[in-house]
């Protein structure tokens, strides 16, 4: 079996994953590594989830029965564990959304519907890049199309990096937003925050940065970060799907105004008018996602108990064996950086001329699970003149014996199309 330094004990950890024991077709053991559009979950987080529906069950902030404060208790308690997973200065500057995409959403309406100095308007402009998720990019577009502002992005290098040489004529005077994704989830690239943040504050630009590849494989901090709002995901860090996370900076989330109205988010109604809750919850109107957020909870503790430092060194291992072992595959051409220097555990790849929808078929029948298409991320297939590539990603319990069963079914797709 190969080993290599940093990895983490993963023939325990799998223990915790039931999934990842099923066997399908012929008999074929699972190789799941799509854990970029989603981990799985361990037996902690199902606990959770079971006990919360079993003994818990109720809506939040609205009765006084016991339920309903356990509840409610249970909710409040998982936005504390995010809030210190994060760094947070306040739990109050963490609002639950129900994915990353509706955070983007919520922060792009709340500076278009904003007072100065925070309005985006037709004499402002919006910065973001070409290697963005869709998420960070149509929500964007709405803005700029409902506004008049003029939507600006960094382009790429061909070695799949930001090319940020022209810096001070992208992000200028009239830039009130810069919004870039930390690690892409198509080319693996770990962006250079601290230069974009610098040029953002010298001309007082907002800062928002779409964590959703970051939160769950390395420590995130977001007063390190110096960003103004970050956005990640739960289904993604061993947490249920339905929960995500807009962190946003106290006195910006007093000052900006709430994008959905409805219940539990107001201070009082009348029929001609309304007042707001205090921040998160203006921005949570209705019935939150309550046992998502309870399991997110949940997830935040199992991934503390292996600790995010040793997640990041197992997957940097792994990803460093899989590019190498990669590149020795004829014909495969790696989409992204070709080090594990600066990079994350998604591995984009294009192998000859077999189109990626047969890459993915042919490996699946072996068993072994890998995303194909343009992964929510189509300029950047656009800007390397490809329809689409195959993406591998690795998570905490990823082993380099399923990179090896990944390299012999990518020779096995070779052989097949001859
Ligand atoms: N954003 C997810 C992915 O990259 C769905 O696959």
């Amino acid at each position: 079996m190969t080993q290599l330094p940093g990895l983490l004990d993963t023939e325990a950890l799998r223990k915790d994953f039931p999934i990842l024991d099923r066997v399908l077709h012929d008999g074929k053991k699972l190789v799941y590594l799509d854990n970029a559009a989603t981990s799985q979950t361990p037996r902690q987080v199902l606990d959770v989830l079971a006990e919360y529906y079993e003994q818990h069950n109720a809506n939040v902030h609205r009765g006084v029965h016991v339920l309903a404060e356990e509840a409610t208790a249970l909710y409040e308690g998982a936005r504390d564990k995010v809030a210190d997973f994060i760094n947070a200065p306040s739990r109050d500057e963490v609002i639950f959304t129900k994915n990353a995409s509706e955070s983007l959403n919520l922060v792009a309406n709340m500076l278009g519907w904003a007072d100065e100095p925070y309005r985006v308007d037709s004499d402002t402009e919006i910065v973001i890049t070409e290697m963005e998720h869709h998420s960070n990019i149509v929500p964007w577009q709405l803005l700029a199309q409902r506004t008049g502002a003029k939507l600006k992005w960094f382009g790429l290098t061909d070695d799949g990096r930001l090319d940020l040489s022209n810096i001070d004529e992208i992000i200028t005077e009239k830039t009130k937003i810069v919004s870039f994704v930390l690690v892409s989830n198509i080319l693996g690239t770990v962006n250079p925050v601290e230069a974009i943040v610098r040029r953002a504050q010298e001309v007082g630009a907002l800062v928002c940065v779409d964590a959703s590849q970051a939160a769950p494989h390395m420590p995130l901090d977001v007063q390190a970060l110096q960003a103004d709002f970050v956005a990640f995901t739960g289904h993604k860090m061993c947490g249920p799907t339905g929960i995500g996370v807009l962190w946003g900076r106290q006195e910006l989330l007093e000052d900006l105004p709430p994008f959905l109205g409805g219940g539990e988010m107001i201070e009082t109604v009348s029929m001609h008018s309304s007042t707001y809750a205090p921040a998160p919850h203006k921005f949570e109107a209705g019935t939150p996602p309550i046992a998502q957020a309870v399991g997110l909870g949940a997830a935040i503790d199992y991934l503390n108990s292996i600790g995010m430092d040793k997640i990041l060194a197992h997957e940097h291992a792994l990803t460093e064996y899989a590019v190498q072992r990669l590149q020795q595959v004829p014909d495969l051409r790696i989409i992204g950086p070709t080090t594990a220097e600066d990079r994350g555990a998604a591995i984009s790849f294009t192998l000859g001329d077999i189109h990626p929808h047969d890459v993915g078929q042919v490996l699946d029948e072996q068993g072994i699970a890998v995303r194909v298409g343009h992964h929510c991320a189509r300029p950047v297939c656009l800007r390397y003149g490809i329809p689409a590539t195959t993406r591998a990603s690795f998570y905490l319990y990823s082993t380099p014996a399923e990179i090896d069963a990944l390299v012999e079914g990518l020779e096995h797709v070779r052989n097949f199309f001859g």
